[in-house]
């Protein structure tokens, strides 16, 4: 029996999450994301597009494989042979689930798919019937909902459901939707589709307009949907998806409002969190709702005193119920490698074989003679470096060198090697980071473009580890490179040599999005 008072949490960072540009993650990424998703205890992990490419197959099938307690999921078009190919994926996992999804919009069904809504609403009946024979936990999407005609899909919706369709999802595709309308139109679509209470209502949105998770709460509330679809950090292309963190952080302050209950374990927020920034490569910006380094940080004098006698004061939620650790110690310049294999478990950080605990457990070591406190984060930091480095280290970074002065150029002096091949560059820069990248491109001149730069205090104070992340393109190919290091140049030099092995990989990044 179903629980009214449930609300399902179906996570989609691997899917949605990964459209977002240079977001792609390679299968074991997308494996270590899909664990720490199981540790939240998200309900559902729509772990990929199974048809859209082989190793985007390979990865839900790995997940379907290892996750035990979530429900995997697939996405398919319409269409038997995606179908296929997503019930083979999810064929190891224990509890699977078939997402099918067809654009039921004026715009989308003539510009885009070029049919009469009459073949799409035989198409969406043709697919659920067939997704039954591989599964009976069936979802279908009306794609671009919140632009479709009510009457349009109050037919297709009722048609789906009679197939057995057994969740049903309602998309802001293009983010277009704003709260009050959408709650209403959910509503009225329950209210008018016949046999609407023989599925679970979900809603699915996007953050154009900044209001996607203001647009699933009142899904849910004015609605009666049941089910919100979101990503970590709100991970997603153009402006993102519904952020679990906030939603689920939402429901669970405001219970006197929401009266519903979650499976989730929010202790495990921040740790999913900063996996999943750091295996992609997209910052979480400070002022982030809970989980931004500043969503606990109190700066006026007013409201640290008023935290000081009474921390509700100025605080709804407390920091370490989302996962926020007191900046623990965790390990020092004298922890053996024992130690730090149990920590790296105790995090979730399972690496593959003895070589890489080896590697990371080297990294460790040198990291904690420049170093005196190392944290999590630090830890974390260089599981991510070992499995950067994990996919091939075509060029690999030894050692440098910078000056900076008042009124002087900046210069910079990189030893590196390229193929195996050490070699030195230096070269001056506008400040002592664009040094550091003409040097190494005076020997790479690998014809990257940087589109983005950005530089975070790793674990907060100024003993913190930078860490740098830099987003390239080259042939329409974007990659996100990551580097730390308690230098800012050397984490900046890291992370760009970073971003060119992800450029020369042949490891295969996944990404889902394909055409119609
Ligand atoms: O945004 C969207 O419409 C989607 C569907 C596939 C559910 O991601
Ligand atoms: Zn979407």
């Amino acid at each position: 029996m179903f629980d009214p008072n449930r609300l399902i949490i179906f996570d989609t960072t691997l899917r949605d999450g990964e459209q977002s540009p240079g977001a792609s993650m390679t299968k074991d990424e997308k494996v270590r994301i899909a664990r720490q998703l199981e540790r939240l205890r998200v309900d559902v992990i729509e772990a990929g597009f199974a048809a859209a490419s082989p190793g985007d197959f390979e990865a839900i099938r790995a997940i379907s494989s290892v996750v035990r307690e979530s429900t995997i999921c697939s996405l398919s078009r319409a269409n038997d042979r995606d179908i296929a190919r997503a019930a083979e994926a999810l064929q190891p996992a224990p509890r699977k689930r078939i997402h099918t999804f067809i654009a039921t919009s004026p715009l989308h069904m003539k510009i885009k798919l070029r049919m009469e809504p009459e073949q799409v609403l035989e198409q969406a009946r043709l697919a659920v019937r067939f997704a039954r024979n591989h599964t009976d936990d069936i979802e279908f999407s009306p794609e671009d909902g919140s632009r479709s005609e009510e009457d349009f899909l109050c037919r297709v919706l009722e048609t789906v459901i009679a197939e057995g369709a057994t969740t049903i999802n309602f998309p802001d595709t293009v983010g277009y939707a704003v709260p009050e309308q959408f709650g209403e139109r959910i509503r009225r679509l329950r209210e008018r589709v016949p046999n609407s209470d023989k599925a679970i209502w979900s809603v699915h949105c996007h953050n154009d307009l900044g209001l996607a998770v203001a647009n699933s709460l009142a899904g849910v509330m004015i609605g009666g949907a049941r089910q919100i679809e979101c990503t970590i950090n709100g991970l997603g292309e153009r402006a993102g998806n519904t952020s679990l963190e906030e939603v689920v952080m939402a429901v669970k302050t405001r219970a006197d409002y929401f009266n519903l209950t979650l499976g989730i374990d929010t202790t495990q927020i921040v740790p999913a969190s900063k996996m999943v920034s750091q295996v992609t490569g997209f910052a979480v910006q400070p002022n982030k709702a809970v989980v931004g380094a500043n969503a606990f940080a109190h700066a006026s004098g007013i409201h640290q005193d008023g935290i000081l006698k009474a921390r509700e004061t100025y605080e709804i939620m407390r920091a370490e119920d989302v996962g926020w650790t007191a900046n623990k110690i965790v390990l020092g310049k004298l922890s053996g490698r024992n130690a730090f294999k149990q920590r790296l478990q105790e995090l979730g950080l399972e690496l593959e074989s003895e070589a890489e605990v080896n590697a990371a457990f080297a990294r460790f070591k040198d990291l904690a003679d420049r170093k005196s406190e190392i944290f999590d984060e630090d830890i974390m930091a260089l599981v991510s470096a070992e499995e950067q480095a994990h996919e091939g280290e075509y060029y690999r970074f030894v050692s440098m060198s910078q000056r900076s002065e008042t009124g002087e150029l900046p210069h910079a002096r990189i030893s590196f090697s390229i193929d195996g091949k050490e070699c030195s560059a230096e070269a001056s820069g506008d400040g002592p980071v664009d040094a550091i990248i003409n040097a190494i491109e005076s020997q790479a001149n690998s014809g990257a473009e940087l589109l983005l730069f950005t530089i975070n205090a790793i674990s907060g104070g100024p003993q913190s580890q930078g860490e740098v992340q830099v987003r390239l393109s080259r042939a329409g190919r974007i990659v996100n490179g990551v580097g730390a290091d308690p230098d800012i140049v050397v984490a900046s030099a890291k992370a760009y040599i970073a971003g060119l092995n992800k450029l020369q990989s042949k490891v295969e990044r996944l990404n889902p999005q394909v055409g119609p």
